[in-house]
């Protein structure tokens, strides 16, 4: 079995908060979200990597290499174009062979991997096996209709009225027929080569694929508060290392990294936090559910379940919540502004103004 790993897009799709260009990158605690996948893809059993590139390839192939810090061996298939999920199956082909496959998108994170859908798939062997999970706004996603049984009995791509709140998962997995379905699809009214088409030409055509509804998903979708949520999910599970420099005045409480070359002095960290190589913290607070990520400072402040991304600095600013800060942000206490009272007062008024 392979594994098709789709990290391609155009480097236009940016997302405001991040300023990356591979939305694939975006970090997780500290980590890029395509890395989670790829090690849940090694921990399912699989060593074969197909992944799909785009406009950003040379990012991911810097931040993934040929693979083998996963234990993977990578192979780097170029796409021209976003031109649809099914297009990067119709071009890794000749790679894929007659290969059963699971095809992971690259900015989708499952909590607790894909060992167990692996190994149902192997064990039933269907032609296509799809996870679904229900969202709170379907119109974002491909939407399944299961009939009374819970067969899934149609697809649709971002329908503008859903059939249902059960959302697909970027997580599918396949056998060979798939290339049967791929190589008749026609681009569709948003002129992409869909998945979702394909999967329903399978179901129009008598072949078997199963769906499982799972819990624990998020889809890097540029929303702060699934970041922070997922963000927490995964910290609560890191364990403890202090492999920077921690001064004497400060005190770690819970589950908190500090990685190699950051520094900690005069403050409280309260876990789970982690803090990246090379950023310092001084004078300050750590609240639980906080990562910091590389090369960051944070100096006299307090910051409690926020993500603050590589090269921020944050200095003089008291407390700050339920933030994601962007790389390289400079958050600074605003300059005093001059107050000045606009008063019409009547005749005799008792003014009291608090300065
Ligand atoms: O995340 C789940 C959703 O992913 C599903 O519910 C939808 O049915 C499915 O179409 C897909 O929708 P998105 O609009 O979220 O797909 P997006 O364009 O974000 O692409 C998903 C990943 O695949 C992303 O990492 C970029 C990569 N990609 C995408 C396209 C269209 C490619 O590598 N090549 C492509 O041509």
């Amino acid at each position: 079995m392979k594994a098709l790993v789709l990290a391609g897009g155009a480097g236009s799709r940016l997302r405001p908060i991040t300023h990356t260009s591979a939305k694939q990158l975006v970090p997780v605690a500290n980590k890029p979200v395509l890395f989670y996948g790829l090690e849940a893809i090694r921990e399912a059993g699989i060593r074969e990597v197909g992944i799909v590139v785009g406009d950003t390839a040379r990012e991911i192939e810097d931040a993934v290499g040929d693979g083998s810090a996963f234990g993977l061996e990578v192979t780097y298939l170029p796409q021209d174009a976003p031109r649809g999920l099914a297009h990067a199956v119709l071009i890794a082909r000749e790679y894929l062979g007659d290969d059963d496959f699971v095809m992971y998108l690259g900015d989708n994170f499952v909590v607790g991997g894909i060992g167990d859908l692996v190994a149902r798939f192997r064990a039933e062997r269907p032609e296509a096996q799809i996870m679904l999970t229900r969202v709170s706004d379907p119109r974002a996603f491909g939407v399944a209709e299961l009939d009374g049984g819970g067969r899934v009995v149609g697809l649709e791509e971002k329908p503008e009225r859903p059939k249902s709140d059960l959302a697909l998962v970027g997580v599918y997995l396949f056998g060979p027929a798939v290339h049967e379905a791929v190589a008749r699809l026609k681009p569709s009214w948003r002129d992409e080569l869909e998945i979702t088409d394909a999967i329903q030409w399978l179901i129009d055509h008598g072949r078997r694929v199963e769906s499982t509804v799972i819990t624990g998903y998020w889809k890097d979708t540029g929303n702060v508060t699934d970041m922070l949520e997922v963000n927490r999910l995964v910290l609560e599970g890191v364990e403890p290392s202090v492999r920077g420099e921690v001064d004497e005045a400060s005190e770690l409480i819970g589950r908190v990294v500090v990685e190699a070359g950051a520094s900690v002095a005069g403050s409280r960290i309260v876990g789970p936090v982690i803090v990246g190589a090379g950023s310092r913290v001084r004078d300050s607070y750590l609240g639980p559910f906080t990562s910091i990520d590389r090369d960051c400072s944070v100096i006299d402040s307090e910051i409690e379940y926020s993500i603050v991304l590589r090269g921020a600095s944050i200095d003089g600013v008291g407390r700050v919540e339920c933030s994601l800060i962007g790389r390289e942000a400079q958050v600074t206490p605003a300059p005093r502004v001059p107050k000045a009272h606009r008063l019409v007062l009547g005749d005799h008024s008792k003014v009291q103004i608090s300065k």
